[in-house]
């Protein structure tokens, strides 16, 4: 083993908690989080299959009766988180676990494809197969629960009702929806930026939108329809739905390899057609050459550029003509000399920030994602500038959170938020093997 992933094994094991999930960063995350897990569990297999599993399996334990998988679990009680559990009271929706405390919103549904690399990395299959067998049903319904209550017009396009369920927290995209909300200034006690330096995360007032929004969905308790009809925040997001379709694909194939359940490999057949036609005709922007965001409480597209618009190519969303114009404006506008692969927003846009979570650092599981995406279409010299740039910069820097887009000589730190984070130091393992 290279001493990198040695390393990077440490920072998981590190992570690990009793009760069989692991923290993303010490410190800042003391919980488990949705999509965290996923990338966390494809480091764990190369090297212990049954600790992948195992994160996998608690997770998929949190699932509510509607099919629904939070995307916070709160295994442990702890002040040192906010908004913590007391906060978001899930256990207003009448079907939420009655097993555990977790927030009322999901994450990027990444399950699929993590449980279908688990098993092609796997030297010991029938194990794997077996655990397939035994919980892909929860997945199953997990994209039931989407395409069952969040297709508000049912053209196969999933919405978020939150900023934190698209994994890209405080991005400038959000921007315009906070314009069209006024909240009221709440008295809370941030916990984050006593973890982390405050101009590296989110601020008060961004704060006060995101809380907002769970008050509303409190005040129906978590009901989706009232949700659909009264959040201010309704969004389509082009990573979240590209992580569905790509799920969908490989619950397809899992459930060829079992042997079973025709019926719903049609219906995830149906599902993945529609969403992807769908993105096609209205989340790709021909003059930005790329996928955008959509705002369908205000109906109208979100004209920006973020690491999430090239995030389809992981699921073969676009032709190939589009995916080589994508890769151009992968190449020009957020690559070049001065920049590593790739910045969480437009570098030439003026609300660029290189430090500040996802208003422009660089995040591995995107670039993972990224350079997946890139290899599937043939891509393979800018596939493998996206992995060269990310282990340098987790080689330099260590295995942080985020990491400065801008090639800066002479600086001590590009590398930014949680330090010894896990889904880092996981991908890293990934990537080398
Ligand atoms: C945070 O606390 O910033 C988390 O990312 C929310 O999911």
């Amino acid at each position: 083993k290279t001493q990198l992933i040695q390393d990077a094994i440490d920072v998981l094991e590190g992570n690990v908690q009793k009760g069989g999930f692991t923290i993303p960063s010490k410190g800042l995350y003391p919980f488990q989080w949705k999509w965290d897990s996923g990338f966390i569990a494809l480091g764990f297999g190369h090297y212990d299959m049954d600790k992948a599993l195992r994160e996998m399996s608690t997770l998929l334990d949190s699932q509510w009766g509607n099919g629904f998988i939070p995307h916070i679990v709160f295994h442990t009680k702890t002040d040192t988180y906010f908004p913590g559990e007391d906060f978001h009271q899930s256990e207003l929706h009448p079907q939420s676990s009655k097993k555990y405390r977790s927030t009322g919103m999901t994450q990027p549904p990444v399950l699929g494809f993590v449980l279908e690399r688990l098993y092609q990395m796997s030297k010991e299959k029938a194990q794997v197969l077996e655990f397939i067998d035994a919980h892909i049903d929860k997945v199953y319904d997990n994209h039931a629960y989407f395409y069952n209550n969040r297709d508000r017009d049912r053209d196969g396009l999933i919405y978020i009702y939150h900023n934190w369920e698209s994994g890209t927290d405080n991005s400038p995209i959000w921007d315009v929806v906070w314009e069209t909300m006024d909240p009221p200034h709440y008295e809370f006690e941030r916990k984050d930026t006593t973890h982390v330096d405050a101009s590296q995360r989110p601020t008060k007032r961004e704060y006060d939108h995101y809380l907002h929004i769970i008050e509303m969905a409190k005040a129906v308790n978590y009901n989706d329809q009232a949700i659909a009809e009264q959040s201010p925040f309704l969004v389509q997001d082009p990573l979240f739905n590209a992580m569905l379709v790509r799920s969908n694909e490989a619950l397809i194939s899992l459930y060829e390899l079992i042997g079973r359940s025709l019926d719903k490999q049609e219906q995830l057949e149906q599902w993945s057609q529609k969403t992807t036609k769908a993105m096609n005709i209205k989340l790709f922007d021909e003059a930005l050459g790329a996928y955008i965001h959509y705002d369908l409480r205000n109906d109208k597209p979100i004209a920006a550029l973020t690491s999430s618009s090239f995030t389809p190519l992981f699921a073969g969303v676009p032709s190939s003509e589009r995916a080589l114009q994508m890769a151009q404006v992968l190449t020009q506008r957020f690559g070049g000399k001065d920049r590593y692969l790739c910045a969480s927003f437009d570098p030439e846009d003026e609300r660029f920030n290189p430090k500040k979570y996802w208003r422009g650092p660089i995040w591995i599981n995107v670039n993972w994602l990224l350079y997946h995406g890139l290899k599937r279409y043939g891509m393979e010299a800018l596939s493998a500038q996206v992995r060269s740039d990310s282990l340098h910069l987790i080689e330099q820097f260590g295995f942080y959170e985020y990491f400065d887009p801008r090639k800066i000589n002479g600086e001590k730190t590009n590398a930014y938020g949680g330090g010894n984070f896990s889904w880092t130091a996981a991908l890293t393992i990934d990537l080398l093997s």
